[in-house]
């Protein structure tokens, strides 16, 4: 048979295969391409980046959970400044689409940082974080409100014709009204789901174990939860899904891109596997080749209900 067409169309961005690694689970890359060449992948999606360096949360910020992981980093980060002069000419130089994910505490900053980084050629698509379930201002106070959403998602598209990709929280009742919002204000795909509030108490002193009392439950955990959001979506709006949550083998892929995805990208399996993307995509390539998919992309939503 010959070779299996892997690449995939998210709205107007062009990647050379389905398999991302996702925002905050792989830094600015450095860090993860001492195990991996970027060149083979999707696209890496940065740590959420905000106009200024953010701190983020005190410790204890991260927790392992049954089949997965708590975190409540609260969106550290180096401000846009650093990440233009230091971050991005390393991600150029591995010759890996960058997909740039911002977070902000405000419209206005939205809008400054995108403006900014659209100067920026080796940007391929903007992500927007609205859905961060750990900081007090920024996250899902605009992820679970559709004025908001459609209102970040106009101003933006109005500073540049690069691709947008909306970053939609699961921790809203309807989904899919929050992707029809993003499509309609000109979204060109949405990215599904970011981490879904959870929290645990130590038993000897009762206090949270977190030092924010909350954070985003990730990994295995979160996959049938991720699994009916994209569904839900696929049924009810016409847009790119970008699926994400608890991917963490081939199989896991394959059922991101029947239940609708386009592409899926990668988080919590990083910290397990620093190579799982590189496995993941050859385990795609195989099961296509057995099943006779000579493009990837026929695969996306091809459920069958009855
Ligand atoms: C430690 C950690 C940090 C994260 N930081 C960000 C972030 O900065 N911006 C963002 O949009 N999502 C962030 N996420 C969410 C992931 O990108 C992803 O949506 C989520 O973890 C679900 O995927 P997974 O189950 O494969 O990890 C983070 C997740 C983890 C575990």
């Amino acid at each position: 048979m010959s070779k299996v067409d892997l690449s995939v169309n998210i709205g107007s961005l062009k990647l050379r295969n389905p398999i991302l690694l996702a925002s905050g689970t792989v830094g600015y890359g450095s860090e993860i391409s001492e195990f991996i060449d970027l060149k083979k992948i999707g696209a890496i999606v940065t740590k959420s980046i905000s106009l200024k360096p953010r701190k983020g949360n005190k410790p204890q910020r991260i927790l392992e959970t049954s089949s997965g992981m708590l975190n409540a980093i609260g969106l550290t980060n180096v401000g846009i400044e650093k990440f233009i002069s230091e971050k991005i000419p390393y991600l150029i130089k591995q010759d890996v689409p960058i997909i740039c994910n911002i977070a902000a505490s405000t419209i206005e900053e939205y809008v400054e940082c995108v403006k900014i980084l659209n100067e920026e050629e080796g940007i391929h698509a903007f992500e927007i974080n609205i859905s961060c379930p750990n900081v007090k201002e920024g996250g899902l106070q605009f992820g679970n409100n559709e004025k908001m959403v459609c209102k970040i998602t106009e101003k933006i598209r109005a500073v540049t014709k690069k691709p947008i990709i909306i970053k939609l929280s699961p921790n809203v009742s309807n989904i899919s009204d929050f992707a029809q919002v993003a499509k309609k204000e000109g979204a060109d795909a949405v990215s599904a789901i970011n981490t879904i509030i959870g929290t645990a108490f130590n038993i000897k002193n009762k206090k949270p174990k977190l030092k924010n009392i909350t954070g985003g439950l990730s990994g295995p955990a979160i996959k049938p939860i991720a699994l009916a959001k994209v569904f839900e979506i696929h049924q009810k709006v016409k847009i790119p899904i970008i699926g994400i949550g608890g991917i963490m083998n081939w199989q896991d892929a394959v059922e991101f891109l029947i239940a609708g995805s386009s592409a899926v990208q990668l988080g919590t399996v990083n910290f397990i596997d620093p190579t799982a993307s590189l496995k993941i995509l050859n385990g795609l390539m195989d099961y296509c080749k057995e099943n006779k998919i000579d493009n990837i992309s026929s695969l996306t939503g091809s459920y069958q209900l009855d």
